[in-house]
């Protein structure tokens, strides 16, 4: 489908065959290692040529302050900035007199491999210096899922035709100069050097350094220690100044003969340990590593992959490009999410800066719809994380005049990121979201602790945000007034159908979980009369419908607006944010991204209790031909929608779009960092798109249905304890326990005793025929 492709097609690896210098940024994202808590993008082991160096800690920031034109109540003061940490992949090498820099002498060979299932970055290149010396350079990279402050290479130098003396400096380098620094002023220069050195030392063969940032105030250390293979005179000698440590290995080999590196670096952070405390940390974590020596760590990693793929693996048969793009996108969800542990899930994982690094409601809505199937202890973690935010999500609260929590549109520590846009403050959907991710976590495990310790308190204080926030009219009707939804094409709104809908269900939960867990929810204040009112609000919600139309509105008088007239508006016009002003998308019917598409999704229970399959398709085909996707968060969940209303053709363009974001860059900003909403998307779109999977309160329902490219999809999911297959063939599902205690689900309105004796096989329908919708004229999916 995508032409001119820069990786090879392969169900367990994306294989680059040669370098293009000017697509480096792309592939340093594509080919980004990261557990969670550190991140390396896929620079080059001798750090130039670079497109945007990156070494990331999750929860490392810096401080800078956000600029008003005029001032206003509430603002907020103080963005947060991702930094650029200690690098610790530099290996640098010097061929004779020559630095082996692949934009001088002749590259004859350049691969790089990441591989899915041993989680490790391996690249082979052959290069002749300039002086005609030519050598082999072999690395392989990973950063451990087991062991989380590790990341580690082997590195191996050999000489092809002659004689060669060879030098390695291993470093450790903070305060790298950035190609590009942000727009902002003010914020580039509190990003430039962001890290004060605190202490350095380079001792034998290993390595530390010690920086305090100048306003969060976060400590971070480095530490390297190195294991070197190498023929009788090899030497070794190390340095440091404040933000250097440098270990420098020389050799001279003959052909044949190798100089092998192993580089273990280990990192930390804290607010609030000492500098000592923090130089001991990475050292024990060195020593943790060295027990099992490099083979050990790569051993190590492929186990914990292993056990992931055994559970989370999707199979597609007659597609290679999805069958890859989908494994590409479920590590890269892993390793967005695996070893975040009570922080943050950003935006682009740890791949990039773009976005400042920042989270968004993209973690719940996204990424923890996949981990919860997937690698459920994760999603514990993170809602653990916005838990630990709650002291400022009241306090934010507070400011707005409201009651509970409002939980920040974006941000790293958990205070409001975002200057003053109307999306920012008003988006208050992002609390149901995460209460939302609390309920599905909770069912789908029956982690019984967890609601009681976390998802309790979280939805306690987001029910008090919708108490406080909306209001009952004088017929009774429940009203949200004023507020953004996911399409930020709309602003400060009334009645927003995704807010409301994702507000109601936010309020049962709590009146629900406090009558579950009475002791707890009376510590936190709730009594009769609050639970009550909160159940008064859910049921009576108000939810626009437009009776001349028959459509559900996406907030309350949608339907009566403008079209935007999509007909006069150019290809190279979109995104639309950046030609036209706000304003007037504000006051037109164009939608950026799905909304109620998403909220027929989301809760999908409404509208089966509410309407028929004809109104949900009569919704669909209102909404597709006014949305124009100019946010990656879309596609997908116009895939699913497609695919539950018969559009297979449709959903399969969508699912495909989500899908190849990254690897074949289709927004032109893979360089920032992936989307790693979107790539959790592709599993969205073919789990519970041709899938058809939802999930009924504590039990699970399928409607599969499978494009016509596809000729089987199988996929596994962890839910309740168990691990089960579904395997769907064109014309039938075939669901099988594959460990774990009985389960009963339900194959469209069949219910389904899964003991473990075997798989059960059952009949696929085909779906009901309809007319396939439009799309804006330049946005159809798959469209140049
Ligand atoms: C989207 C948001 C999303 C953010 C980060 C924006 O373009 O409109 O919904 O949260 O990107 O991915």
């Amino acid at each position: 489908m995508i032409t001119n492709r820069t990786y090879t097609v392969e169900p367990w690896r994306v294989r680059e065959t040669s370098i293009n210098l000017d697509l480096l940024a792309q592939s340093e994202s594509v080919f980004a290692l990261s557990n969670g808590h550190v991140g390396w993008r896929g620079n080059l082991d001798e750090g130039e040529p670079h497109g945007l160096p990156g070494s990331y800690l999750n929860g490392v920031y810096e401080l800078h302050p956000l600029p008003y034109a005029e001032a206003g109540y509430g603002y907020p003061e103080a963005g947060q900035t991702v930094i650029n940490v200690t690098n610790g992949k530099l290996l640098r090498l010097l061929v004779d007199d020559e630095p082996f820099d692949l934009r001088y002498g002749r590259l004859r060979k350049h691969e790089r491999t990441l591989d899915l299932r041993r989680g490790v970055l391996e690249r082979t290149c052959e290069w002749t210096s300039p002086a005609g010396t030519t050598i082999r350079v072999r690395s392989t990279r990973l950063v451990s899922l087991a062991q989380r402050a590790i990341a580690a290479v082997e590195y191996e130098v050999e000489p092809l035709d002659s004689r060669t003396r060879v030098v390695i400096q291993s470093e450790l380098v903070a305060n790298e100069s950035l190609p590009h620094p942000d727009g902002d002023p003010r914020a580039a220069k509190a990003l430039q050097s962001p890290l004060e050195p605190e202490e350095h030392i380079a001792l034998g063969t290993r390595l530390l350094l010690v920086h305090r940032t100048r306003e969060s105030g976060l400590r971070v250390a480095v530490a390297a220690d190195h294991v070197v293979d190498g023929p009788d005179g090899t030497g070794t000698s190390a340095e440091s100044v404040d933000d250097v440590a440098r270990l420098t290995i020389t050799s001279v080999l003959e052909p044949g003969q190798r100089l092998r590196v192993q580089k273990t670096v280990a990192h930390g952070w804290s607010g609030a340990r000492s500098r000592p405390a923090m130089g001991d940390q990475v050292d024990a974590a060195l020593a943790a590593a060295a027990h099992g020596g490099w083979d050990g760590l790569v051993a190590e990693q492929r186990a914990y992959l292993d056990n992931f793929w055994a559970s989370a693996d999707v199979e597609v048969h007659g597609d290679e490009e999805i069958q890859q793009a989908v494994r590409f996108a479920l590590f890269h969800v892993l390793q967005a999410g695996a070893r975040a542990e009570k922080r943050a899930i950003p935006a682009k994982g740890l791949t990039g800066s773009g976005y400042d690094g920042h989270a968004f409601w993209d973690t719940e809505m996204f990424v923890l719809p996949v981990l919860t199937y997937t690698a459920p202890k994760a999603v514990a973690e993170a809602l653990r994380w916005r838990q630990d935010t709650l002291p400022a999500a009241r306090d934010r609260a507070t400011q707005l005049g409201l009651s509970g929590a409002a939980f920040p549109w974006r941000t790293i520590d958990g205070s409001e990121g975002s200057a003053y846009w109307p999306a920012g403050t008003a988006a208050f959907h992002v609390a149901a979201d995460i209460a939302h991710a609390a309920v599905r976590y909770t069912a789908a495990t029956g982690d019984t602790d967890f609601e009681r310790d976390t998802a309790l308190e979280l939805l306690v204080e987001t029910a008090r945000l919708w108490r406080s926030l909306g209001h009952h009219d004088h017929h009774g009707v429940f009203h949200i007034d004023g507020v953004t939804g996911p399409d930020e094409y709309s602003a400060i709104a009334d009645d927003n159908t995704y807010t409301n809908l994702m507000a109601r269900s936010n309020l049962l939960a709590a009146a629900d979980a406090c009558e579950r867990h009475p002791d707890e929810a009376t510590r936190l204040g709730v009594d009769d009369e609050e639970s009550a009112a909160w159940r008064d609000a859910a049921e009576s919600m108000h939810i626009s419908y437009n009776d001349e139309i028959g459509v559900h509105e996406q907030h309350a008088g949608f339907t009566r607006y403008q079209r935007w007239d999509f007909a006069s508006t150019a290809a190279d016009q979109y995104p639309l944010m950046l030609h036209f002003p706000y304003f007037d998308l504000y006051r037109k019917q164009v939608i950026k991204q799905s909304d109620l598409v998403l909220a027929m999704y989301t809760c999908g229970s409404w509208f089966d209790a509410h309407c028929d399959e004809d109104q949900i398709a009569a919704n669909f085909a209102y909404y597709e031909p006014l949305t124009v996707r100019d946010s990656s968060l879309s596609a997908c969940c116009q895939a699913i929608v497609a695919a539950q209303t018969g559009h297979l053709r449709l959903a399969y363009d969508y699912a495909a779009e989500a899908a190849l974001i990254d690897l074949a860059d289709l927004e032109h900003n893979t360089s920032d960092g992936l989307h790693i909403a979107s790539l959790a998307g592709t599993w969205m779109a073919l789990v519970a798109g041709f899938g058809g999977t939802r999930r009924e309160g504590d039990c699970l329902r399928f409607t599969p249905r499978l494009p016509e490219k596809f000729s089987r999809l199988a996929f596994r999911l962890q839910f309740r304890g168990r691990c089960l297959s579904v395997e769907i063939d064109s014309d039938r599902a075939t669901y099988t326990l594959l460990t774990g205690d009985p389960l009963i689900i339900r194959h469209l309105e069949t219910e389904v005793h899964l003991n473990g004796d075997g798989p059960v096989t059952l009949p696929v329908p085909a779906p009901k025929r309809r007319p396939t919708p439009e799309q804006p004229l330049h946005r159809r999916p798959n469209e140049p």
